[in-house]
């Protein structure tokens, strides 16, 4: 049976700065993922405070939406079997550090000291996510 799904993909401000665009979408494409939307944009802090109701009141809540306001996002749609799970296999651990060689973060991620919020992707994390998450960056899609 198929399960073909579409995932909200950021590469955050630090891959963009770091010119790992490129690199990360070669990385969804050479997994056999489509790329349904791709556009750079600058977040905002209402669209932030949706991304992010989740986090909303945890301590890294103002320095994650700070830093995610500190330059321009690429904001991706991408399309296939089992991509949320699978794009957030090709992402890796949260903390760069403990992200295993061979994923996003584990391969590209620097640690900043205390910045684990410069991880530079973030991918849905279940289907209801997914649907949230694109309608917020991509209404109409
Ligand atoms: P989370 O959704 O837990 O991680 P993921 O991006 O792997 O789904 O957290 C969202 C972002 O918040 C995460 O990418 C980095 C940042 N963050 C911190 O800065 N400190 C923390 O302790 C956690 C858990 C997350
Ligand atoms: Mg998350």
């Amino acid at each position: 049976m198929t399960d073909v799904q579409r995932s909200l993909v950021l590469v955050k401000p630090d891959g963009v700065r770091r010119g790992l665009s490129g690199e990360i979408l070669r990385r969804i494409e050479a997994k056999g993922y489509t790329l349904t939307a791709v556009e750079l944009r600058t977040a905002t802090t209402e669209i932030l405070a949706e991304h992010y109701a989740e986090h909303e009141g945890k301590p890294f809540y103002g320095p994650l939406v700070e830093f995610m306001l500190s330059g321009p996002v690429l904001a991706v749609v991408i399309e296939g079997q089992r991509c949320i799970e699978g794009f957030r296999s090709l992402a890796g651990a949260t903390d760069p550090t403990l992200a295993a060689p061979g994923t996003i973060r584990g391969d590209l991620g620097r640690d900043w000291g205390l910045a684990v919020q410069q991880n530079l992707v973030h991918g849905s994390d279940s289907e209801e996510s997914a649907a949230r998450e694109i309608g917020i960056w991509f209404p109409g899609l």
